[in-house]
């Protein structure tokens, strides 16, 4: 059943302040209004008014129009932008000469078969000239309705569009259908935009978004969150009995007291590690493909370099919570995911060249 309360406050609003004076809403014949909805599809109002009143002044019908030949209408395009509706529009009217003996047909599947026209445009083509039922659901129309149900899911995906959908069709009133249609887009241009002015809507009493202060967040933009990216350089290190470095993190932060790889931000900083901790700065090294772990917050990327020690006197200088660890022992310490998974890579490698 229509939510009258939806479509009464609107009707309302859009008496005392919606716009009234467009060059389509003058003598709103199907060939005016589908012209004016389709150069609408992509483009502002304004620019659109002197393109109108071109287009139909040059093809004042679709008769005319499909007579024409295409550089003819494209050529009137010229600056708007978009040709493919420009090419859409003289098909269809061709198709509508063909098919439909040069009338505009009046039903939503009828008009969703001509090149250009979707539902919504369908939708505002039977309520804007026939002043029939019929529900819209343009990027305007689907940021109002997803404010005042508060659907916060991205307005592109199936789940949510069925939904706005529905509520679109819900609100449809029952008579007065043309002013309603052109009242919902005015107040998505004018007042329910990007940046909302909820002091000159009628909805401030209904409105999930406006009475939970949340309009900002709708309609959802279906982006993930911005996690961060944090990106190091690990060493493996690992010598001539195929055991390898780690070294415990420190107590505060991420992966706290764990035992992993020596980390740096530079590429040269983990010869400085070597020279530092070892005994001999002999060694092969190569770069493995990095990995990927997601914290909550952020993502990490491990840029690992292998570090194959050669000689049989690479010893650590000091302990100082670095150790070479067997493959048996480090199965017994804590080590974090990525680091498990690096290892078993390097121990799975070592045995099928061993
Ligand atoms: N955008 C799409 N259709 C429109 C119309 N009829 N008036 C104003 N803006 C619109």
């Amino acid at each position: 059943m229509a939510n009258k309360k939806f479509s009464d406050l609107l009707l309302n609003w859009f008496d005392l302040y919606g716009r009234h004076d467009l060059p389509w809403q003058k003598n709103p014949t199907p060939y005016r209004v589908w012209v004016s909805e389709i150069m609408l599809q992509q483009t502002q109002v304004q620019t659109v008014i002197p393109f109108f009143t071109n287009f139909v002044r040059l093809f004042p019908s679709i008769k005319v129009l499909s007579e024409k030949n295409l550089d003819e209408v494209l050529n009137s395009w010229s600056g708007l932008g978009y040709y493919s509706r420009a090419r859409n529009l003289h098909k269809a009217a061709r198709m509508i000469e063909e098919k439909y003996g040069g009338v505009m047909p009046t039903t939503t599947e009828e008009l969703m078969g001509l090149p250009g026209i979707g539902k919504s445009t369908a939708g505002a083509i039977i309520a804007l000239a026939l002043n029939r039922p019929a529900a819209i659901l343009d990027a305007n129309v689907k940021r109002v309705l997803s404010r005042y149900h508060a659907i916060k899911a991205k307005p592109e995906t199936a789940r949510t569009k069925k939904q706005l959908w529905a509520n679109a069709e819900m609100h449809v009133p029952t008579s007065r259908h043309r002013e309603y249609t052109q009242a919902l887009m005015d107040l998505g241009a004018m007042v329910c935009k990007k940046d909302p002015i909820c002091s000159r809507c009628p909805y401030t009493n209904s409105c999930a978004a406006y009475l939970s202060n949340s309009t900002r967040i709708f309609p959802g933009s279906g982006k993930k969150k911005s996690s961060k990216t944090k990106s190091t350089y690990i060493a493996i290190i690992r010598n001539r009995k195929r055991e390898i470095l780690l070294e415990r993190r420190p107590e505060s932060g991420i992966w706290g007291g764990l035992w992993s790889f020596p980390e740096f931000d530079e590429k040269n900083g983990a010869e400085t590690i070597i020279l530092n901790v070892m005994d001999s700065a002999n060694y092969y090294c190569e770069q493995l493909p990095p990995k990927h772990h997601h914290f909550t917050h952020f993502k990490l990327i491990l840029k690992p370099l292998l570090f194959t020690l050669i000689g049989d006197n690479s010893r650590l200088l000091e302990n100082d919570g670095r150790m070479f660890f067997q493959k048996k022992s480090a199965k017994t310490i804590g080590t974090p995911k990525p680091v498990v998974d690096l290892l078993n890579d390097l121990w799975r490698k070592n045995k099928e060249n061993s």
